[in-house]
């Protein structure tokens, strides 16, 4: 939560920041598609040196060299985080040192340099007041953060980028699916698969979102909301959707398949394994096959984007 004095001493600092409470588009009709905030936070540093202080400028596009690690070898990591207003006009954050961390996590796995949890923290700090006339009414969706890390630096070899960049934007969105919150048709693929066991799919990294367009293409085309992913050896235990992980409902025992290395260990999958827990549920993280899954009282999806979203139908090898 950020405090009216946090606020105030911001925009003393800044005089350039726009004061109106709510910028001037249709809050009742907020999908998950970009639009422009007024101010992006950005980072820099050079490899094994720790981030340089950022800085707030215009929201803009950024210039790279066409030699970037990030443009030729797929070097980046981004995440998610959202902000709310509440009811009181405070502004709240939804753990977003935990996005931190996990940002560590997926640097290190990149060969990335990261900045600290404390510098990831304030940069979304920074970003949400700064665009916070971006911020949604109460009840009427989220600013959704973007943090990046990306290697910035000219690299022609195949090594780690000479410089990172740290950067986070913001827009504002409603519901991610153009379901609104009508349950989700989900298609199961077992002919593309996300991740491997070895592979990057446990971290956030920018090369695990590519593959999955063409599978979701062609599911999208035929009426489905998101695909879900089999593990690639078996092809029979469940993985994640594209955009999120995935629970089923048995009696009182909830399920998730197990983080293993092939699956993002999702903010919100965290919190509602130990929410689920503290009302008296049983939750198991385990591998679940797509025939239990099928057999389900409920299913449902979580994620930061996703919030958490019921699911009305499965389809997998033509059964429904
Ligand atoms: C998120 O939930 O924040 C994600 O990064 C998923 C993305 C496909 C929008």
């Amino acid at each position: 939560c950020l405090t009216a004095q946090a606020a105030s001493a911001l925009r003393d600092s800044e005089p350039m920041f726009r004061y109106e409470e709510y910028a001037d588009i249709d809050w009742n009709n907020l999908g998950f598609g970009l639009t422009r905030t007024d101010y992006m936070y950005t980072a820099k540093c050079t490899q094994n040196e720790t981030f340089q202080q950022g800085r707030l400028s215009d929201y803009g596009n950024v210039e790279l060299s066409p030699a970037a690690g990030v443009l030729n070898y797929g070097q980046g990591l981004f995440e998610g985080t959202k902000a709310f207003r509440g009811e009181d006009g405070r502004i709240f954050l939804f753990r977003p040192d935990q996005n931190a961390i996990r940002m560590q996590i997926g640097a290190e796995r990149m060969c990335m340099q990261s900045p600290s949890v404390q510098q990831f923290v304030d940069a979304v700090k920074q970003t949400a007041i700064a665009n916070k006339r971006w911020i949604p009414p109460p009840g009427k969706g989220s600013l959704y953060i973007r943090p990046l890390l990306i290697g910035t630096g000219p690299i022609l070899g195949l090594s780690p980028s000479p410089e990172y960049t740290f950067l986070v934007y913001a827009s504002p969105v409603g519901n991610y699916f153009k379901e609104g919150v009508a349950p989700l048709n989900l298609y199961v693929d077992d002919q593309f698969h996300r991740a491997t066991r070895g592979g990057a799919g446990g971290v956030k990294s920018i090369t695990n979102y590519a593959p999955v367009l063409k599978a979701i293409s062609r599911a999208k085309g035929e009426g489905f909301s998101d695909v879900i992913y089999l593990d690639s050896v078996h092809k029979k235990y469940v993985e994640e959707a594209s955009s999120c992980n995935i629970f089923l409902v048995k009696g009182n025992v909830i399920s998730t398949p197990a983080t293993v290395g092939t699956i993002l260990e999702g903010i919100t999958r965290k919190s509602i394994i130990d929410i689920a827990r503290d009302i008296g549920y049983k939750v198991e993280e385990r591998s679940v096959s797509i025939d239990e899954l099928m057999e389900a009282d409920e299913v449902f999806t979580t994620g930061t984007a996703v919030s958490v979203a019921t699911v009305g139908s499965i389809t997998y090898n033509g059964r429904r």
